[in-house]
């Protein structure tokens, strides 16, 4: 199948790319690399470098006629969603409708498949795992970016017969992750470690999200190629992990006796996050299989290997 990646140089959209071209996909990446890696590109991937605001991407759905969009390009930094919402809403709003557009206007029938947020989305609802039929309730523009999107989604498939299905992942981490995502916690304290760094938890530490692992994610996208179903679904484990708790985990990967300090708590942080993949199950058997002491050894391996080091 003819797909195409909008992202595919960043964290989860250059492992995405990777996975669709070890399946035998025919992929092709539209991302201007501004917090993703060119190093991260896969070889067999035609690359555009563009903006996903820019009308120029019409030429390449029309080159490319994928058949699938994985739209994951986006301003992903909750900080500077609320230092700077405009760009977000420039980026994640006008980019999404650009993309969702150009690809209507050059394919009729294929899958469009949107990652979303679960992390944020839900805001600090007490409904915990929060299920999808909590409604959204997201406290910061990055959160209220995506649900538009989401919204745009049920009219483009109401009114032009999209078919199209939203993620909301949890706080994806892994190799290649990003620190300023939703999992930037992981990344952080691992490359303090790393560089005997003393890392910093704000609060008490004892506030929680719902740490999903890479692979995890790859494997809930495909699902979602190889399923006729539409919708939103949750893409966590529906498993509460603190911060101290991921700390612990990184200071056991890493075999060190490193210790944290504590800062005052980040103004309007969420106490609690942690969404319910029940939907997700019971629709396609997905569910998720990597423990979290695991995926983050893996993941701090990662960021102590040389694959690292010039990013
Ligand atoms: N990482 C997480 O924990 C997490 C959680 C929930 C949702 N998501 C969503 O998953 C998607 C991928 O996130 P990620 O963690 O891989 O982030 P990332 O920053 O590593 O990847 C985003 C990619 O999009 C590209 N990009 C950004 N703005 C662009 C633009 N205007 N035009 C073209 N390309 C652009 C970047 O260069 C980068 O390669 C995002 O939509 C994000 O909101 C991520």
């Amino acid at each position: 199948m003819n797909i195409l990646i909008t992202g595919g140089c960043g964290f989860i959209g250059s492992h995405l790319a990777d996975r669709l071209i070890e399946k035998g996909h025919a992929v092709s990446i539209i991302d201007n690399l501004s917090t993703g890696n060119i190093k991260n590109l896969n070889g067999k991937a035609s690359f555009y470098n563009l903006d996903i605001r820019d009308k120029k991407i019409g030429q390449v759905f029309e080159k490319e006629k994928p058949q699938a969009v994985f739209h994951l390009a986006a301003q992903i930094n909750v900080r500077k969603s609320e230092e700077d919402p405009f760009l977000d809403t420039d980026i994640n709003i006008n980019g999404s409708v650009n993309v969702i557009k150009s690809f209507l206007d050059s394919e009729k029938r294929g899958k469009f498949i949107f990652s979303s947020t679960g992390g944020v989305i839900y805001g600090d609802t007490d409904i915990l795992p929060t299920p999808e039929t909590v409604e959204p309730f997201p406290l910061c523009p990055y959160g209220i970016s995506k649900l538009t999107v989401e919204k745009y989604l049920v009219y483009f498939s109401a009114f032009y017969g999209l078919r199209y299905a939203a993620l909301r992942y949890g706080n994806v981490y892994g190799p290649r992750q990003n620190a300023y995502a939703e999992a930037g916690v992981i990344a952080i304290f691992s490359t303090n470690v790393l560089e005997n760094k003393t890392p910093t938890v704000f609060g008490d530490g004892e506030q929680t999200r719902d740490f999903i692992y890479i692979e995890d994610v790859l494997n809930a996208n495909t699902e979602m190629l190889e399923n006729d179903i539409q919708g939103v679904f949750n893409v966590g484990t529906g498993v509460e992990t603190s911060v101290n708790r991921i700390f612990e985990h990184i200071k056991a990967a890493s075999g060190t006796d490193i210790q944290k300090i504590h800062a005052g708590p980040r103004k309007g942080e969420i106490k609690r996050s942690c969404i319910s993949p029940k939907k997700i199950t019971g629709a396609t058997g997905w569910r998720p299989a990597v423990e979290i002491g695991t995926g983050i050894k893996k993941t701090f391996e990662w960021f102590k290997s040389a694959d690292n080091k010039a990013t």
